[in-house]
């Protein structure tokens, strides 16, 4: 597996961070995160990237208002100097210009707690995804990891995994069980992208076979 420069994108605790950190303390990633960028001045992700020496640039979302090509091109002018191999978006709360999904193109990955094309776009984040599910009745959720396009959510999908959604689930009890697999899957997502496994055709993401050295 190549070593990979991975800038993370955050405006929460950043828990999703926390995994690929784990992972590559485990070596079963080869990577390291050379930034990350909060969208919050206040954002847990912050305490906990400091914890190991990862420096922090803020970047705060509210004061571009709705000028997402401003607030992107400031996020693309601090990342260019660690010029990422991959950028993550780990809870990151907004959207991203086309230029910045461009020059970044098939090198953006997001997270997002269903199983997409279900419960994405505007407005679905965090524990409004865990409402949704739960109205809408269905009895699996689970996560994504996708490639991150000019649309919402619409990305080629990388990896899903699959959770029961239980009778008596409430919005927090379904949020943790969908969690737990999200920290599984993004790990293994960021591992095939280092592997060079992953190639798209008509938005459908293909995963080559293993190679013995990785
Ligand atoms: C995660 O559940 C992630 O899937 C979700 O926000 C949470 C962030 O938690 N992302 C979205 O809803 C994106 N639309 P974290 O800050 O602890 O990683």
């Amino acid at each position: 597996m190549k070593h990979l420069k991975i800038v993370a994108l955050a405006s929460g605790s950043g828990s999703n961070l926390q995994s690929i950190i784990d992972a590559i303390e485990k070596k079963q990633l080869n990577a390291e995160i050379s930034l990350v960028v909060s969208s919050k001045r206040k954002a847990g992700v912050i305490a906990r990237a400091e914890k190991y020496n990862i420096p922090v640039i803020v970047v705060e979302r509210r004061i571009y208002k709705d000028n997402i090509r401003g607030f992107s091109a400031k996020i693309a002018q601090v990342i260019s100097d660690f010029s990422p191999d991959l950028i993550l978006l780990c809870g990151f709360l907004s959207f991203l210009s086309e230029e910045f999904c461009q020059l970044y193109e098939n090198r953006i990955f997001n997270i997002h707690p269903s199983l997409l094309p279900a419960f994405g776009g505007q407005g679905a984040y965090g524990i409004r995804v865990h409402r949704m599910a739960l109205k809408a009745g269905v009895k699996v959720s689970g996560c994504t990891v996708m490639f991150v396009d000019a649309g919402q959510d619409t990305g080629p999908i990388i990896v899903q995994k699959c959770v029961p959604v239980l009778e008596d689930d409430t919005e927090e009890s379904l949020a943790q069980r969908v969690m737990t697999a999200e920290y599984q899957a993004y790990p293994e997502a960021v591992r095939l992208f280092g592997q060079g496994r992953l190639s798209i055709s008509n938005n459908t993401v293909k995963i080559s076979q293993r190679k013995d050295e990785d």
